[in-house]
């Protein structure tokens, strides 16, 4: 179980709007989307709420870790534990094969690869991905539903999603949506940035981002 408490977060880019949130509180269970156009701070958002960035102000408390005053390492150790994240452009090694990427946290995390390939290769299998001996033989759409099956190996307490249907067809992404909402439903806390409507109407919570300012609705 996973909550999370933000106060007066505050971080801007030399060009970019300033993402400014005075106060937000997630408790587990939700899924929580976040939208705006693009450029308005969707992905920045998603970085500082996992500890991928540090923001110039404020906090950003998980169950009592304020990740805004940890270092990078600890930061990194965090994510690991608690976090799966879903990259907007994947970060996939395009070299090794979709179940080698789903397997990276595992290593990552000095977890036996092995003991987790059942896990791994079922979500690839619950996603639709094709076995292939490399990611660079699949089309983008699958990509993506790779990245989201390594994002969930490790079962994570968090998970956060940027755009996570953005490559899909409209069958394959309410998938993906149902399966983060289910995610959601079972404890987890689940924070997504998309443009999707069906996504969004699956959301519990939504906060929009407008120049970095951010509306929180419901
Ligand atoms: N590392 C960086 N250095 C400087 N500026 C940045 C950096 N990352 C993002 N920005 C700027 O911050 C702003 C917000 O970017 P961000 O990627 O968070 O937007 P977004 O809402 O996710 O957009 P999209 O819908 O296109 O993914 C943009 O103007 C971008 O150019
Ligand atoms: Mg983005």
């Amino acid at each position: 179980m996973a909550r999370l408490s933000v106060r007066g977060l505050r971080h801007a880019f030399a060009a970019g709007p300033v993402v400014a949130l005075e106060a937000l509180e997630l408790e587990p269970g939700r899924l929580t989307v976040l939208t705006g156009p693009s450029g308005s701070g969707k992905t920045t958002l998603l970085y500082l709420l996992s500890g991928l960035i540090r923001p110039q102000a404020g906090a950003v408390v998980w169950d009592g870790v304020d990740l805004a005053r940890l270092p990078e390492r600890a930061r990194d150790r965090w994510r690991r534990g608690n976090a799966g994240f879903v990259f907007q452009d994947f970060h996939l090694l395009p070299e090794l094969s979709p179940l080698q990427n789903v397997l990276m946290p595992a290593r990552f995390a000095a977890f036996s690869a092995r003991r987790h390939a059942g896990r791994g290769a079922e979500l690839l299998r619950r996603f639709g991905v094709p076995d292939r001996r490399r990611v660079a033989l699949l089309s983008r759409g699958e990509r993506q539903r790779t990245a989201l099956a390594r994002a969930l190996l490790l079962d994570p307490a968090v998970v956060f999603a940027d755009e996570p249907t953005a490559s899909l067809d409209a069958a394959a992404g309410r998938g993906v949506a149902e399966a983060l909402q289910a995610l959601a439903a079972e404890g987890r806390c689940v924070i997504a940035a998309s443009h999707d409507p069906d996504l969004i109407a699956l959301a519990g919570r939504r906060l929009h981002l407008e120049h970095g300012r951010i509306e929180v609705f419901a």
